[in-house]
């Protein structure tokens, strides 16, 4: 099933209630949300205690994207804080394994994610173990900006890696993705589509959340 993840970096961070309630009401799958530390990223954005809050709005699953470093030290932080799905980047954690180890430990879905020139061999080992893989097609820290046309070579050897080894893994794209474009990604064998600027960037936010889900 092909699945809409809008992010909300793109959104009006003074209207979240009512900017995030309005994808919901477009058909969104999941809520996707962008953790800057300014350091792995040159961005900062949020931290547990605003996602804790937005919990109260929605039961939609939260789909938080870690781009932080060594997020080990706040796995529990973001668990309690209401993630439903908790990714963190290849590059960032050292010790991998035990990290995607501890986010399963609490019962929630894991996620890792790899920047455009991180291959995917990097995660062979941990294939297993995985809930979600998030293919970056953008380098990070910044919502509008331009897919790379590259990562379909990473997506489709992810994509039959999966199927070979007949693996449940969703396999998320994010950064770029717009409705001139989402359907050839689609093609390269992603399913889940976070979407920011395309939707959260566009007049009627319910209207363009439908158009996303329409077209997949
Ligand atoms: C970028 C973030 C993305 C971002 C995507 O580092 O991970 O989730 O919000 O924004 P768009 O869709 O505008 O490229
Ligand atoms: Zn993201």
């Amino acid at each position: 099933m092909y699945k809409i993840s809008p992010s909300i970096l793109s959104a009006d961070f003074s209207n979240l209630e009512s900017e995030i309630m309005k994808t919901v009401e477009g058909g969104a799958d999941y809520i996707h949300l962008d953790v800057m530390d300014g350091i792995f990223v040159p961005n900062i954005t949020f931290g547990a205690p605003v996602i804790k809050k937005l919990r109260k709005i929605t039961d939609k699953p939260f789909d938080v994207h870690l781009m932080i470093d060594r997020p080990e030290r706040f796995i529990k932080d973001f668990v309690e804080a209401g993630a439903d799905i908790l990714t963190v980047h290849q590059e960032t954690s050292i010790h991998l394994h035990r990290t995607i180890q501890e986010i399963k430990s609490y019962g929630i879905k894991a996620g890792v994610s790899l920047n455009p020139s991180t291959p995917v061999e990097t995660i062979e080992h941990i294939l297993g173990n995985l809930d979600m893989i998030l293919i970056m097609t953008v380098n990070p820290g910044f919502g509008g900006q331009s897919i790379i046309k590259e990562m379909k070579n990473k997506v489709t050897k992810l994509k039959s890696i999966i199927e070979e080894k007949n693996l449940d893994i969703e396999i998320q794209v994010d950064g770029g993705i717009k409705l001139d474009n989402i359907e050839e990604v689609r093609n390269w064998g992603a399913n889940v589509f976070v979407v920011g600027s395309g939707i959260f960037g566009s007049e009627d936010i319910k209207l363009e959340t439908i158009k996303y889900k329409k077209i997949l």
